[in-house]
C-alpha cells in the first residue's frame, strides 16, 4: 500500500509524471530504473513540441510500474493500454517477471489520473494482432518488456511496428542485457529482415529507444539538448548505421 499522499492531479502531462515518479512508483515493485526519467519526459516533450499524439502500450505490464509513466504522460482522449498474460503465469515461457491482475487494477486505481481511459488485454502477446490492441490512429509511446525470448521480442517489435504512428518512441528492455540474450538476437534479426520503420536513437536507463525512420534526426537532436549536458559520459555511436546517443 502506498505511504504517501495520493497522486497530484495535473494537467500538464510532464508534471503528472513527475508526480507519479515521486509518489506512485517507489510503491510499485517494477524493474524501472529511477535515470529514465530524464530521457523519458526528454523523449515526451519533444513529441509535445512537434505535436506527436496518440495513444500509450506497454507489453508486460506486471504491476504496472513502467505503465504507470507512460499512462501519465497520455493527454485528454488517449487511451493507456496494458497487454500482459498476468495470472496466466503458465503462458510466461521464461519467466520474465510474474505478473499480477488484481495489483495491477490496484495500483491503476490508486494512480491513474483517468482510469477509464486505461485498457487491459490479459493475453500472450504472440496470439495479438494489432487491430486487438489499436485503439484509435496508433500509439506514440511504446513500452516492449513481456517476454524476452527471440520469438517474442520480434513479434512485440513487429506489433510496435505496425501500431507506432510517425514520431512515437518504442522502448526496449534489456537489450544490452547478457541475462536476456533474445532481446538482442530479436533486434538483430528485425534489422536484418528489411528496412524496419523503427530505428534506434537513444540508450538509457537499460533501455534502448526506437523512434521512426522519418523522426530519427528530431529525436536525436532532442536527446542531445536535453540529456547530453547533465550525463557523466555521454557517447554517439551507430547501431545497424543509425547515429545513437548512449547516457
Ligand atoms: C519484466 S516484467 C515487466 C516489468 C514492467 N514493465 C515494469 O516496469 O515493472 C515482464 C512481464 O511480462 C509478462 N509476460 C511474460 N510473458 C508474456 C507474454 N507472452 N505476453 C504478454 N506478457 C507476458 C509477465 O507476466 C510480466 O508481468
Amino acid at each position: 500500500m502506498p505511504t504517501t499522499d495520493p497522486p497530484q492531479i495535473s494537467t500538464a502531462p510532464l508534471d503528472r509524471l513527475a508526480a507519479y515518479w515521486r509518489n506512485g512508483r517507489p510503491n510499485i515493485h517494477g524493474w524501472v530504473a529511477p535515470v529514465l526519467l530524464k530521457p523519458l519526459s526528454a523523449a515526451a516533450a519533444h513529441q509535445a513540441d512537434v505535436g506527436v499524439r496518440g495513444d500509450v502500450l506497454e507489453i508486460g505490464v506486471h504491476k504496472g510500474a513502467l505503465f504507470l509513466a507512460l499512462d501519465a504522460l497520455r493527454g485528454a482522449g488517449e487511451k493507456a493500454v496494458a497487454v500482459d498474460v498476468f495470472d496466466d503465469q503458465h503462458l510466461n515461457v521464461d519467466n520474465s517477471g510474474r505478473g499480477s491482475r488484481e495489483k495491477f487494477d490496484e495500483h491503476v486505481r490508486l494512480w491513474s489520473h483517468d482510469p477509464d481511459g486505461v485498457v487491459a488485454v490479459q493475453a500472450d502477446s504472440l496470439t495479438l494482432a494489432p487491430a486487438d490492441i489499436v485503439q484509435s490512429e496508433g500509439f506514440r509511446l511504446i513500452s516492449i518488456d513481456g517476454s524476452h525470448t527471440v520469438e517474442h521480442t520480434l513479434n512485440d517489435l513487429a506489433l510496435a511496428e505496425a501500431t507506432a504512428v510517425s514520431g512515437a518512441v518504442v522502448l526496449v528492455d534489456d537489450y544490452f542485457n547478457p541475462r536476456w540474450p533474445g532481446v538482442h538476437e530479436a533486434f538483430a534479426r528485425f534489422n536484418l529482415l528489411g528496412a524496419p520503420k523503427l530505428v534506434p536513437f537513444l540508450h538509457a536507463g537499460k533501455k534502448l529507444f526506437l523512434t521512426t525512420l522519418d523522426a530519427h534526426a528530431g529525436a536525436l537532436e532532442n536527446a542531445r539538448a536535453r540529456l547530453e549536458p547533465g550525463a557523466a559520459k555521454p557517447r554517439l555511436v551507430r547501431l545497424y548505421g543509425h547515429r545513437m546517443l548512449v547516457v
